[in-house]
């Protein structure tokens, strides 16, 4: 993103806070570390009472490619670290096929809080709502202002409709560079829960490979 389009970015991202959630405003130009700091104590929606902590995005501070996934799940709420349970195994192991070291790529998510509701012992996922994309849409904004990335890639629709609007189809889309103001290049594809989510083996390794072949367009402009 260019200087100026950053800029516009950031006033637009401060319009864009909630009017409650003045508590939560950071300086403009903030860097990555300022950022996790200050998110620490966010409440501009309500679910910093529901997660242990805030997950805020974690990677190289020079990454060239930022992945955004949707929000962290049970362990990554424990950890306090994206990607790390479950899902982000399987994304380790994508983005190794795909030839691409997770040590070298910027990892967030659009909602940083784990929403969840109780079975049992358990706490299950719950998809976050309209209202909490948007109250942490300043987040994911001064990220990607601080980061600057030449490219993004939303991981499942709670990622791309945050960043790319609310009618973006994954189905129609998925793996297409579309553009978009945030960044050079711009792409979504499946969140990798939806892999782990195939009904049978058959399926899961034909998700794998199509996940594979998106992710692998990235070191193609990369
Ligand atoms: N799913 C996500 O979208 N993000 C995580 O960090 C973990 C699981």
């Amino acid at each position: 993103m260019r200087q100026r389009e950053s800029v516009l970015h950031l006033r637009n991202m401060a319009k864009r806070i909630p009017r409650d959630s003045e508590k939560t405003l950071f300086p403009l130009h903030a860097s990555l570390d300022e950022l996790r700091e200050a998110s620490k104590t966010c409440k501009a929606c309500d679910l910093w009472k529901l997660g242990t902590q805030t997950v805020f995005g974690e990677g190289l501070p020079t990454a060239k490619i930022m992945l955004v996934g949707e929000q962290p799940g049970n362990q990554e709420d424990l950890e306090g670290k994206p990607f790390v349970g479950p899902a982000g195994k399987l994304l380790d192991a994508a983005l190794e096929e795909a030839g691409i070291d997770r040590k070298t790529v910027y990892v967030t998510n659009a909602v940083k809080h784990f929403k969840w509701e109780p079975r049992g012992k358990r706490r299950i996922h719950k998809k976050p709502n309209a209202a909490e994309i948007a109250a942490c849409r300043p987040w994911l904004d001064a990220e990607i202002a601080a980061l600057r990335p030449k490219i993004i890639v939303c991981l499942g629709a709670t990622a791309a409709q945050a960043l790319l609007g609310r009618d973006f189809r994954i189905a129609q889309h998925r793996g297409e560079f579309v553009k978009s103001t945030l960044a050079p290049h711009v792409m979504a594809t499946v969140h990798p829960s939806s892999i782990l989510r195939a009904p049978d083996e058959a399926t899961r390794e034909d998700e794998m490979k199509k996940f594979i072949v998106d992710l692998k367009k990235i070191t193609q402009v990369h």
